[in-house]
């Protein structure tokens, strides 16, 4: 509809030019100036990304069977009410950017402390929010202890109790649950693409199955999933990586693995031009024949080498989600979207991405003061231009 407008401006604005032939050399330089001021204003309006009505992304997402959340953390809502209320109003999905993660929650060996993430389960529960886990199993974010403790001879019966214990602990409640986060890494040179993690090194590959097993029978109404990230251009690295993720997949489905869902973190990059719709398409329907789900698990888009006008970068971000999210929300496979975070106030990229001319990040879908941004209209659009999905959720 809205493209139908733009072409049909486009033509009117042609034909419009044709009136100024003839009418000498001032008039062609005034004409030049004004077309292109005109396209410029044509080009805005094309990636201007207009959305109808103020409806949340949670019910655009919901109305095609989809979920969209984001992730947070507990200080973000217990010390900024405005943020607290548009989390609420956006998200139908919370993660805990931190919380659920050993070095938060073990504090001993024999110890664990919810504390933080059971305030965010009741947060979630009080607005009507499906609660979802990160991650049980990760080679970074471990406790101080582990590297003196952890050998061996106890690595499987410290790791199976963790899940035991954590899945356990939400069993019943929660949507889904990162079993193992970040596993494959083919530049470790190893022949199954696998990284090396201390999890291999004490217990051998098998690790990742034993992991999904146990989550299993911890909580077996819950979605197990296998995270990871670079999977999204057309690089030698993310080939190398979608190549050994599927590889994975296809290993532990031939084993009767428990594992239901892939994730596909998706922390994207403003500026990256190596992006391949068909190449992205295919290994998405390549995960969905192996009949597995997929979920978008920390979608955002770095804007460290865009240009400092604020009004081009957020239009170059929106542009980025909207490409990335059409191509995704495609496959029918794919069940839910989740952005790092919700608003550029609170994001991880201040800090391990941050621009050059010390300008704040933007590459979320709300500004710093909770305002919607492009990106929140192209977030907006996807999802309503997405197929209706008619998938039953849980696993
Ligand atoms: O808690 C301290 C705080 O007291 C202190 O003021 C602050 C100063 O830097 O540090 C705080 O902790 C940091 C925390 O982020 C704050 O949010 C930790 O040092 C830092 O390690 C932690 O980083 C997190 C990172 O994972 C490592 O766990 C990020 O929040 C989180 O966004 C990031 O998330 C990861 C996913 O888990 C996996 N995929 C990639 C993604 C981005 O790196």
């Amino acid at each position: 509809m809205a493209k139908k407008r733009v072409l049909r401006g486009r033509r009117n604005f042609l034909l419009g030019l044709g009136t100024f032939a003839g009418t000498g050399a001032v008039a062609i330089a005034t004409t030049k100036r004004h077309q292109s001021n005109q396209m410029q204003a044509l080009a805005d309006n094309i990636r201007s990304f207009p959305v109808v009505e103020n409806t949340p992304l949670r019910n655009r997402a919901a109305a095609k069977g989809l979920i969209y959340g984001a992730a947070t953390q507990k200080y973000m809502l217990s010390s900024n009410r405005e943020f607290a209320t548009s989390f609420a109003q956006e998200c139908a999905m919370l993660v805990p950017e931190d919380e659920l993660k050993w070095r938060n929650l073990r504090p001993t060996p024999n110890s664990f402390d919810f504390t933080q993430s059971d305030w965010l389960a009741r947060f979630a529960r009080t607005h009507n929010m499906l609660f979802r886990g990160h991650t049980l199993v990760w080679h970074a974010k471990l406790p101080k202890w582990f590297k003196s403790t952890v050998n061996r001879q106890n690595a499987e019966q410290i790791m199976l109790k963790h899940i035991t214990t954590v899945a356990g602990h939400y069993a019943g409640k929660i949507h889904s649950w990162d079993v193992v986060n970040e596993a494959v890494s083919p530049k470790d040179g190893r022949s199954d693409g696998l990284r090396n993690t201390p999890w291999l090194k004490f217990l051998g590959s098998d690790y990742i199955d034993i992991a999904f097993r146990t989550a299993a029978q911890a909580d077996p109404k819950a979605l197990l999933v296998y995270n990871d990230y670079s999977m999204e251009y057309d690089t030698p690295k993310d080939e190398a990586k979608r190549t050994a993720v599927l590889k994975l997949l296809e290993r532990l489905k031939s084993k009767g693995t428990p594992v239901h869902a892939l994730g596909i973190q998706a922390h994207l990059w403003g500026g990256e031009t190596r992006f391949n719709a068909l190449k992205l398409k295919a290994f998405l329907k390549n995960v969905a024949d192996l009949g597995l789900k997929i979920m978008i698990t920390e979608l955002d888009v770095t804007d460290k080498k865009l240009a400092n006008n604020v009004k081009v970068r957020d239009r170059l971000i929106a542009g980025i989600y909207k490409e990335f999210l059409s191509v995704v929300l495609d496959e029918p496979a794919v069940i839910a979207v989740l952005t790092w975070g919700l608003s550029d106030r609170y994001t991880w990229l201040t800090e391990k991405e941050p621009r050059k001319d010390g300008t704040p990040v933007r590459p979320l879908p709300l500004d710093e003061l909770l305002k919607r941004k492009l990106a929140w209209n192209a977030i907006a659009r996807a999802f309503d231009s997405a197929p209706v999905r008619r998938v039953k959720h849980g696993n």
